[in-house]
């Protein structure tokens, strides 16, 4: 079934979808976006996405496109005209269309594109195997709280990763400590069995699986921390994992060079992802 996007007002074909040349999204970055999971035909966890959207915006002063009951509207078009089951809506909004110049312009509407996308499930041999992470240098900017489209170091980042044969990068501050995944939140279990990731501040983006994971923790019986960990101590973890919209919660099983305790996904990992994958069906 060919695919629909929605662009700018329109529900458009997608090969067929375009946006302007001057859109400060191409030419500047000058956009935020979110990937929202899709299960059963039904947005996951979309309050908290649209609220992350909301705060991106306002970071930068980009108005919502629409009020949020009709963005809502369109996510829902969206997945009916694609047919969608499982996979995920992606919304893009930019600042609008202006001739370049750096400064804001005055007056211009928001560019919005909605599309979707069918997904595979998780292939079973990850869940049983794990992953391979990469750490890298983080080389990004200081406000990685905001869900921009400059995405250009998280590319470089994902792309040394896969280079080597891993799935993902682990970027790396000038500290030693781990900040997040190239599109994925970074996660261990220390060898006392604590689960920990870092504290969402403007260091990272906070991640709605990443919230997700923490409500359920509780019930799960683990003790939790948010505190930044070192690459040191991950490479000691008794377990490693990571989150994401599209990745759910996967389990690594090594990290560059080193297996991950016994180099088997962990059980409070997979604790956690039953109890995330419980959570997000039955909401
Ligand atoms: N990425 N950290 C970064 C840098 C991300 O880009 C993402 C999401 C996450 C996880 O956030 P969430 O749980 O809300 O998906 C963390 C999306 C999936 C992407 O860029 O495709």
């Amino acid at each position: 079934m060919p695919r629909t996007a929605y662009v700018n007002g329109q529900y458009v074909p997608h090969n067929d979808a375009f946006v302007h040349i001057e859109d400060r999204g191409y030419q500047f970055a000058d956009g935020v976006y979110e990937v929202v999971p899709v299960l059963s035909g039904k947005l996951v966890d979309e309050e908290r996405h649209l609220d992350r959207l909301e705060y991106s915006l306002s970071e930068l002063s980009i108005p919502m496109p629409m009020s949020r009951r009709a963005l809502q509207l369109v996510c829902a078009k969206v997945i009916e005209r694609n047919r969608l089951t499982n996979g995920f809506v992606y919304m893009q909004v930019t600042r609008g269309v202006a001739p370049r110049d750096h400064k804001y312009p005055k007056n211009v509407k928001p560019a919005l594109v909605v599309t979707a996308k069918q997904t595979k499930p998780q292939a079973a041999k990850i869940l049983e195997e794990g992953v391979a992470v990469k750490s890298v240098p983080d080389i990004r900017w200081h406000r990685r709280d905001i869900k921009s489209i400059s995405l250009l170091p998280n590319c470089m980042a994902k792309q040394a990763a896969v280079e080597e044969g891993a799935f993902e990068a682990w970027m790396v501050e000038g500290d030693g400590t781990v900040t997040e995944g190239s599109s994925t939140n970074a996660w261990i279990v220390t060898k006392d069995g604590v689960l920990v990731t870092r504290k969402a501040n403007h260091d990272i983006l906070n991640g709605i699986t990443r919230l997700g994971v923490l409500d359920v923790a509780g019930d799960t019986g683990v003790k939790f921390e948010e505190r930044p960990f070192t690459l040191e101590e991950a490479y000691e973890a008794r377990e490693a994992f990571l989150t994401s919209s599209t990745n759910h919660i996967t389990p690594i099983t090594r990290i560059d060079e080193r297996s991950v305790a016994n180099g088997k996904p962990g059980s409070v990992t997979l604790n956690l992802r039953e109890a995330y994958l419980n959570h997000i069906t039955s909401a």
